[in-house]
């Protein structure tokens, strides 16, 4: 194989790798996001039983916490619409909740670094994942 070929082979492995992170669904994305310490972080406080036997998931085979209830059958206590509301503001639906907003800063005096934690698009895929949890 001559050079130029090689690089070119080279080149679409390199293609065909991202072409496949690219095809994960939007919840199994979001699953990525909860698991992920700089990211949602979900599991720091909340029991998550599929990721917990997740292989190859970054972070997911910490140690999980309980200092929120379990996510397991959640979706089977809250539609959509107030699955996301939990994730972006979980003040709205419980004024005095422990539970840190993910999706604003409002109301927040010592957030660092000076942005919500996840975007809308970030907030979309853990409520699709969050809608898997039954
Ligand atoms: C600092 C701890 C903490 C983190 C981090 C956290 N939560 Fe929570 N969460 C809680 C607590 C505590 C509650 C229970 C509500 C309350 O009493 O304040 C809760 C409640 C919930 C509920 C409602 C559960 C039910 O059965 O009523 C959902 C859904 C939820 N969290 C999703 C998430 C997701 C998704 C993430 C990550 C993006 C996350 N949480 C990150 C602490 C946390």
């Amino acid at each position: 194989m001559s050079g130029t070929h090689l690089r070119l082979a080279m080149l679409l492995c390199l293609w065909a790798s991202t072409g496949t992170a690219q095809t994960l669904s939007d919840a199994e994305q979001g699953l990525r996001i909860m698991a992920n310490r700089q990211q949602g972080n979900c599991v720091t406080c909340h029991q998550v039983s599929v990721l917990r036997d997740a292989k190859g998931i970054d972070g997911a085979a910490g140690k999980q916490g309980d200092f929120g209830p379990s996510l397991d059958g959640v979706a089977t206590r809250y539609n959509a619409t107030q699955l996301r509301q939990w994730v972006m503001d979980a003040r709205l639906l419980k004024p005095n909740t422990l539970m840190p907003p993910f999706g604003t800063l409002e109301g927040t005096t010592q957030a660092n670094p000076a942005r919500p934690m996840l975007t809308p698009e970030e907030i979309d895929k853990v409520t699709a994942a969050l809608a898997t949890l039954r």
